[in-house]
Order: C-alpha cells, then sequence, then structure tokens
C-alpha cells in the first residue's frame, strides 16, 4: 500500500430489504408489546435521529455519570489497556456500537503511539454516524488503518470472519449489556464468543452496583432530557407508522430495584385514552395509570462480571475501574 492512498474504507451491509424489515419489524413489535398485559416497547428503538440526539445530551447530563465515569476509565488506564490488547501481536480492533467513538479514541491514539499492529474496525447500525466517523478519523489519525462497517452487529461479525481473517479484540463499550435482559446477555455472549477463537480479546464496559440514589437520579434528571428521550418512542411510533399518541398525555417514570441491580423506565399513561396505530391497523386502550415498560439496564457486581463472562466461555484478564468504582470496563479472554 502506498502512503497516498487513504487508509479508511466503508463497508455498508444494509441492502434497501433490510431497512424496510427494519420498518415492518419495529411495527411488528410495537403490536407485539402495546398487546400483552403488562405492555412494552423495546429500549433498541430508542435511536433514531432524535433520540440519538437527545442521548448526546444525556451523556452531558450533571447526573449521567456513566459517560465520565468510563472515560476517566480510559483515560487513567489507556497505556495497560492498549499493552495488553496489542499483546499477542496483530490484530482488529473491533467496536461494536462504535458511535462517535469518543472514548475508544483514547485508545486508538495509544496504541498509534506503542507502534501496535492493527487495523480499527467500528460496527454501527447507523449509516450516518460511519460515514461522519471516518471523516473524523481521516482529519484526525491520518495514520490509523480502518475499516467501518455499517450494518447488524452479528452480520459484520461474519462478515469479518471471510474479509478479515486474524485475531480479534472486541469492545462492547457504555454498558450497552446492560439493556439485555439475563437470557438475551447469555445468548449475546454466547454468539459473540461463537466468532471468537482462543488468544481473542473481549472488552465490556459495564456499570456498577452503587448508591441507588446515584443511579436512579442519572435516569431521572433534573432538566427533564430523560423524560424527553424515553417520550421520543411515542414520537417515534407517530412519525414512522402513523400512530396519534398524544404524547403530554404520558409521563415518564423510573425506579431502582436493587436487588436485581436494575434501572427500569417507563411510560405512563395519565388518563383513560385510546390510540390507533396506522401500520399496526390496530387501536390499544390504555386505563389511567397503566404503565409501558420501555427499558432496563442493568447494573454489576465484579462477582456478576466474572460469572457472566465465565457462563459464556471467557475468562476475566483484567478488571479497568474509574477512582470511585462507579464503573468496570472487564478485558476477557476466551478459555
Ligand atoms: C446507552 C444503554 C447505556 O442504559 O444507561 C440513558 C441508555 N437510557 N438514559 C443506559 C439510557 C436512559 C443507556 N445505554
Amino acid at each position: 500500500m502506498t502512503p497516498t492512498t487513504s487508509t479508511i474504507q466503508l463497508t455498508d451491509l444494509s441492502t434497501p430489504e433490510s431497512k424496510n424489515s427494519i420498518t415492518a419489524r419495529f411495527a411488528n413489535d410495537v403490536k407485539k408489546g402495546l398487546t400483552q398485559q403488562q405492555k412494552q416497547l423495546s429500549s433498541r428503538y430508542f435511536y433514531d435521529g432524535e433520540g440519538s440526539r437527545l442521548f448526546q445530551k444525556i451523556m452531558q447530563l450533571p447526573e449521567y455519570y456513566l459517560t465520565r465515569s468510563e472515560h476517566e476509565v480510559f483515560t487513567t488506564h489507556q497505556q495497560t489497556i492498549a499493552e495488553q490488547l496489542a499483546a499477542k501481536g496483530n490484530f482488529h480492533l473491533i467496536d461494536l456500537g462504535a458511535g462517535d467513538a469518543t472514548k475508544t479514541k483514547i485508545i486508538l491514539k495509544q496504541l498509534l503511539q506503542q507502534q501496535a499492529d492493527f487495523d480499527y474496525v467500528p460496527v454501527d447500525i447507523s449509516g450516518d454516524a460511519m460515514t461522519e466517523l471516518c471523516e473524523h478519523l481521516q482529519a484526525e489519525l491520518p495514520a490509523l488503518q480502518a475499516h467501518a462497517v455499517v450494518g447488524d452487529y452479528f452480520d459484520a461479525l461474519e462478515w469479518l470472519d471471510t474479509n478479515k481473517p486474524g485475531r480479534k479484540v472486541l469492545l462492547f463499550l457504555g454498558s450497552n449489556i446492560g439493556n439485555f435482559n439475563p437470557d438475551e446477555r447469555s445468548a449475546f455472549l454466547q454468539k459473540v464468543r461463537s466468532h471468537m477463537q482462543p488468544g481473542d480479546m473481549l472488552l465490556i464496559g459495564m456499570d456498577q452496583c452503587k448508591a441507588p440514589e446515584t443511579i436512579l437520579k442519572a435516569y431521572d434528571d433534573a432538566a427533564g432530557v430523560t423524560a424527553d428521550f424515553n417520550l421520543n418512542l411515542l414520537h417515534r411510533i407517530n412519525r414512522e407508522l402513523g400512530g396519534n399518541f398524544e404524547t403530554d398525555q404520558f409521563r415518564h417514570f423510573a425506579l431502582y430495584d436493587p436487588q436485581i441491580g436494575v434501572m427500569k423506565s417507563f411510560l405512563i399513561s395519565q388518563q383513560d385514552q385510546n390510540v390507533t396505530i396506522k401500520a399496526t391497523e390496530q387501536t390499544f386502550h390504555f386505563h389511567a395509570w397503566e404503565a409501558i415498560h420501555t427499558e432496563s439496564s442493568y447494573k454489576f457486581t465484579l462477582q456478576q462480571a466474572e460469572t457472566i463472562g465465565n457462563e459464556a466461555g471467557f475468562n476475566i484478564q483484567h478488571i479497568f475501574q474509574d477512582k470511585n468504582c462507579y464503573f468496570a470496563d472487564v478485558l476477557y479472554v476466551v478459555t
């Protein structure tokens, strides 16, 4: 390769059909969720353009400690993290749900400084986010070899198996793992494991169990940004599925269960009302004070981090934490 060639590439695995099926799946999931005895909607649908913008705002909130804590973990331990990722020779650094990669860039800089033999593979379902990230990487880290992939995590991992063989170091940051319930989480980790070989590594960002009021405030901020983020799900149904939710007749409610270590968010109907959604060809009834469960964000003890990993075929190599021990980035190796 000549030095003048661009070292940043982008592969889009999404197709017009996969885009159609995303809307069809959204309609189907909404229908299923609102027909249940205990109504629910999936947090995976929070992130349309507006939802992603609101999540960026959440990450700046004084109460939302998660992002700042993980940033501190990366800043404090960047040298050790980079050394450990690179210790077994050349590798692909695969960032599942990369987004704007703010935290990953700290490690990328450190790896470049240590002259590690690697390339960076950010993976994200958002084509816009990956196009933007490629532009930023090109400008900020011109020495970096990178190949962005737009698509579903497992489509991307399959694509990598055939197109980029070699040692894998996977990143799953930001406590995104917290949105899975225990069954989904173990299925996810086992599926990830099935794409990995001995010597491969996995770094997972996990929010830790801590004082319940600290956690609660992070999901019920004074400025009401999290409430808007939650309510955007109803706006999105109105926009994309032809719904007629009167969104000010619903309100955000958050609670923390300290025994399970889970933060739960709801949208609560403030009155008896009906909502029609064109794409599902149905009218849904809400009784006064009926709740829709919209998100679970699990918190972890270090003991759980170990058990969860072991059950899926991973051993802990190292745990990196911020000084408050609010957040842990757990480095696993394949057993
Ligand atoms: C992006 C899943 C890590 O659960 O903390 C932020 C999403 N929800 N505020 C989280 C979220 C409400 C966030 N994750």
